[in-house]
């Protein structure tokens, strides 16, 4: 392949300090040499690392190893018996992606303990150093002492230099749907977080954030802490001691075991990642995380992985216009024995085909069908979950197959829905029969659900067992070319390298809240802090696009906290290879501002971060992979805002014709949402132009090449 270009030799490492016996300090720097990691080991033979920036300390130094179970912790008593420095450049692509070419180059030292005691237990330790930021993870190597480990803590720190600006979500091991907090790190107060009335299910054990947790420090530098390929082991949280501004990995449990994590030797963890910018907009640009992970597994997935627009049967049943149910009477021995309609069920043959046909009309690929299947008259708050759902059975007035034949016809997907209500075992069996049945269709995407408290009992989200659970569905569902959209999901640690078929997930307070949530919905800050947080993960499904911003007619007591302009502004600003048009289509039906959700591309060939601060305000422009037009979108916090943009990133020579969707003078979150401005000019890459952001608003632009 043309673009990889490998290289493996060995590099120099420096021994900088061997003062005390055994004491060795080991450097390693990343390629431009702006970050270095030192490695060492402490009198009691502790592994210790710290973090340089452009030599000042961004970790100070910082202590690894495990508590283990039945066994002593391995932490302490190592001496290194070998170390293996070496570096590595490629350039890949991305099948479908923020971009098509990803340069992968960093340094990287394997450093192999050994303890000095009777049981000579081995560790290794694996540092790799980029440009942007760090990563590292632990290798358990085949050893005669050592065949299965079930790890109790696993205790690595973050020794942070001074009390930072954070943003942060608790560390719950049941769900990422919390607003983020803007604090100094010893304002951190996680557990006051806990039992927020609007989760499906929380459990916030100790004083711990969820990751990525973003960072800037009193010199303005920003840090990011999240994870790589999360594969068979725990989430990461990270414990937080607020006195001496240390950080602790914290894995999620169960109550049904007394460790958190089982593993046959031998096995390596995830990475532990820590980006690093000066500019807040770096960190969006990093590949740090999907540069992590393997390359891929699936091959060439161009035929049935495809990035989209979809519309979908889903904002009805928030708002309260229809239900997911046909008979509603959560009630499970009236649902058994006898259906009967109560006329508000949204997922019939008609509606969908309505769907279908507005879709084809508007340059949009696929429909979303949720509440087609039987079971949700019992899905949500009973413990008897198990076998509701079985994923291939259709409401009596739903013609599935009529559906998908019908949007074949007009080139329209649909998009399957299966909802497990975390009834893990009964989808655990379905899998292969239900995704047997979407290939015989040929439905490529499905979005799963995992709503309330896991069963079995005991489990969490976000433990080794539901790690397993998530990613073994993306495994299987790839063998009937399936591609999976979860939601309630694990967090995203950049698999869709490795699992192509990952397209998005959820796992952030979504769109959906604006529609029910007690506690007013997402602030106009939600989205420029996701931008700067959940956003470095990966892809999100937040289903833009609410045009009826109030929709009164539906809930007096609820609205979108945006302008219409920054929910156009979303398609290009939050990334994900599909994205809703979300809203009703009879609210986009003759409404101008439309034209750019019709308009706007879903597969980038390249991004830039214009400008940006976190929870303030962020502009990226992204531009397609199948024309070479440009996207741009600005969104602000709740404060109004001028921003001056300069397109020189555009071709020289090339001519733009520029539509500009912005707020209008009097735009406003609360006061005027809906007030738009729409104007076509003509840009190249000499023009500057100065855009208004009103509160909670934001701009979309399209920019079509006139040459
Ligand atoms: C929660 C999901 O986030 C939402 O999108 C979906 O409509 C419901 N669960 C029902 O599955
Ligand atoms: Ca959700």
């Amino acid at each position: 392949m043309k673009y990889i270009k490998l290289s493996v030799l060995i590099i120099a490492f420096i021994i900088a300090s061997c003062t005390k016996k055994q004491s060795k300090e080991i450097m390693i720097a990343s390629p431009n040499n702006t970050i270095e990691i030192k490695f060492n080991l402490l009198e009691n033979g502790e592994p210790t690392y710290l973090v340089n920036y452009k030599n000042n300390e961004v970790i100070k130094p910082s202590t690894l190893g495990f508590d283990l179970k039945d066994q002593p912790s391995l932490k302490e008593k190592f001496e290194i018996i070998n170390t293996v420095s070496s570096n590595f450049n490629e350039t890949w692509q991305m099948p479908w992606g923020e971009q098509l070419d990803v340069v992968n180059n960093y340094n990287e030292l394997k450093v192999e303990l050994q303890e000095t005691s009777k049981l000579k237990r081995k560790l290794n330790i694996i540092f790799r150093v980029f440009d942007d930021g760090i990563g590292f993870r632990y290798e358990f190597p085949e050893q005669e002492n050592l065949k299965e480990v079930f790890i109790t803590d696993e205790n690595t720190q973050f020794n942070l230099t001074g009390n930072h600006l954070v943003w942060w979500t608790p560390g719950d091991w049941d769900i990422y749907e919390h607003l983020f907090n803007t604090t100094k790190f010893s304002e951190i107060d996680a557990l006051s977080k806990a039992n927020h009335p609007n989760l499906g299910q929380t459990y916030i054990p100790l004083n711990a954030v969820n990751t990525p947790v973003t960072m800037k420090t009193a010199s303005g530098l920003h840090l990011s802490f999240h994870e790589a390929a999360l594969v068979d082991y725990a989430d990461m949280t990270l414990k937080v001691d607020t006195t001496n501004f240390r950080m602790t990995s914290g894995l999620v449990g169960s109550e049904n075991r007394d460790y958190k994590v089982a593993r046959t030797v031998p096995f390596e963890t995830p990475w532990r990642t820590i980006q690093i910018a000066e500019k807040a907009g770096d960190l969006i640009e990093s590949k740090l995380i999907v540069n992590l992970n393997e390359p891929n597994k699936l091959g060439d997935v161009s035929a049935w992985v495809k990035p989209t627009k979809y519309t979908g049967i889903w904002w009805e049943m928030h708002l309260g216009k229809s239900t997911w149910d046909m008979s509603a009477q959560q009630d499970m021995t009236s649902y058994t024995t006898e259906l009967k309609p109560h006329g508000k069920h949204g997922a019939t043959t008609e509606n969908a085909k309505a769907f279908i046909d507005f879709s084809a009309k508007n340059n949009i690929g696929a429909v979303l069908v949720e509440g087609w299947n039987t079971g949700w008259e019992h899905w949500i708050g009973f413990e008897d979950r198990e076998g509701v759902f079985d994923f291939v059975t259709p409401y009596p007035d739903y013609d599935l197959k009529e559906v998908v034949r019908y949007g074949k016809e007009k080139g329209v997907e649909i998009i399957m829905h299966h909802e497990t209500s975390a009834a893990i075992q009964t989808y655990e069996k379905q899998q292969d029969t239900a995704y047997a049945l979407m290939q015989s269709l040929g439905i490529h995407a499905v979005k799963t659900g995992y709503v309330g408290k896991i069963l079995p009992k005991g489990e969490y989200h976000h433990g080794q067992y539901m790690v397993n659970q998530y990613n073994n569905a993306v495994i299987k569902a790839a063998n009937y070319q399936v591609a999976i959209n979860a939601h309630e999901p694990i967090k995203d640690t950049g698999l869709r390298r490795t699992y192509p078929n990952t397209i998005s997930r959820e796992g952030l307070r979504g769109q959906e809240f604006n529609a029910w949530a007690t506690d007013g919905g997402n602030p106009a800050e939600h989205l420029p802090i996701v931008a700067f947080t959940r956003m470095l993960a990966g892809p999100i499904d937040y289903t833009p696009g609410i045009f009826d911003i109030k929709f009164d007619k539906w809930k007096v007591e609820n609205q979108v906290n945006t302008t219409i302009a920054q929910q156009l502004a979303l398609y290009v600003v939050i990334y994900s290879p599909i994205q809703m048009a979300a809203d009703l289509i009879e609210n986009y039906e003759g409404n101008p501002a439309f034209k750019f959700i019709k308009d706007v591309g879903v597969d980038w060939q390249q991004t830039k971060v214009l400008n940006g601060e976190v929870g303030d305000f962020v502009t990226i422009a992204r531009k397609e992979r199948t024309s070479e037009n440009w996207f741009v979108g600005g969104i602000t916090d709740e404060n109004a805002r001028e921003m001056e943009l300069n397109f020189d990133f555009l071709s020289p020579d090339t001519t733009y014709e520029a539509i500009i969707y912005e707020d209008g003078v009097d735009a406003h979150w609360d006061k005027n949402p809906t007030s738009i401005n729409i104007k076509t000019i003509e840009i190249n890459n000499q023009s500057i132009i100065k855009m208004k952001l009103a509160p909670g608003g934001g701009f979309a632009i399209s920019l079509k090449s006139k040459k």
